[in-house]
């Protein structure tokens, strides 16, 4: 059992100065939003292991709350339910450091977490949790204009109820904090994001800020599956 032993705000405490790095980040590379091989590939053809992928999520579970559920000011992102292939890209290439997270990356290293098997067993496990019935959503106040804006600019990768594919790495983005997407959003669209995708990136340069909000508020109330959705309050049984 790996075990954190530190509080988090001393966790926080010690990366924070990372944060000083992320400054200078270069320019997307637009042909490699993608690129696959390494670990990616590794993980990809792996057989879960539901035990270590337990034991593997108590390390994640210190920031993404035993629940896989997040914060709802968006700090941590709410992972539970996302497509196993787009938790092993994301955590492929935050290790990769193709994707800059500095409060996280520490923790996602080998040495902490272990190899591509670590990996698979983390993704499928986060994959099958319960999702949050209220995660945090917009203000509420421009649905219509972020309907049609979603419909327009969003539904050909993310799919009509923003379930994502798995299959092709598109994230399933609904249910997820608003303010989380918001940030992500703002990423992708500055290049700051190094592994966001190039199309998305060209689809998105024309939004104002008011179409951010609405469009994201949006996603943020579209509804996963009920049968994805955990009851209010739940619990994770294996970590009691
Ligand atoms: C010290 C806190 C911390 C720990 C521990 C941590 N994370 Fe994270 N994680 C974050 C933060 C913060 C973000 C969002 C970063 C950002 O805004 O880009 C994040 C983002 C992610 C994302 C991207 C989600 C998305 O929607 O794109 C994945 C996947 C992820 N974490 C998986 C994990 C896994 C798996 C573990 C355990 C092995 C883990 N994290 C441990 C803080 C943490
Ligand atoms: C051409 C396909 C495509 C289009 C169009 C597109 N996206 Fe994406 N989007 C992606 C992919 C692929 C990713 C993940 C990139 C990566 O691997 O990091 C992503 C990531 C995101 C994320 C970050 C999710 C997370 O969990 O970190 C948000 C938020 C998002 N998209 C919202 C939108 C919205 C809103 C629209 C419409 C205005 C849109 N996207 C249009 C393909 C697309």
């Amino acid at each position: 059992m790996k075990r954190l032993t530190l509080p988090i705000a001393a966790l926080l405490a010690l990366t924070a100065p990372l944060y000083a790095q992320d400054a200078t980040t270069p320019a997307v590379d637009t042909s490699s939003w993608n690129q696959g091989g390494g670990e990616q590939d590794e993980a990809l053809h792996l057989i879960p292991d539901h035990q270590n992928g337990i034991d593997t999520y108590e390390v994640c579970s210190a920031c993404h709350q035993m629940t896989g559920w997040g914060l709802t000011d968006g700090t941590f992102p709410q992972l539970a339910g996302q497509h196993p292939n787009v938790i092993i890209k994301q955590l492929a290439d935050i290790r990769a450091q193709n994707r800059d997270n500095p409060t996280m990356y520490p923790f996602s290293l080998p040495q902490e977490i272990g190899g591509a098997q670590s990996i698979t067993d983390v993704a499928d496990y986060i994959s099958k949790l319960p999702m949050n019935p209220e995660n945090g959503v917009g203000a509420g106040d421009d649905l219509e204009h972020g309907a049609a804006l979603y419909a327009e600019n969003c539904v050909r990768c993310h799919g009509d109820q923003g379930q994502g594919d798995n299959e092709k790495f598109y994230p399933r983005i609904h249910g997820q904090h608003y303010e989380y997407l918001i940030r992500q959003y703002q990423w992708i669209k500055e290049g700051k994001r190094r592994n966001a995708n190039p199309d998305m990136m060209a689809q998105i340069q024309k939004f104002t800020d008011k179409d951010t909000k609405a469009v994201l508020d949006y996603v943020s109330r579209l509804k996963p599956p009920a049968e994805m959705i955990g009851e209010p309050g739940w619990e994770n049984p294996d970590f009691e």
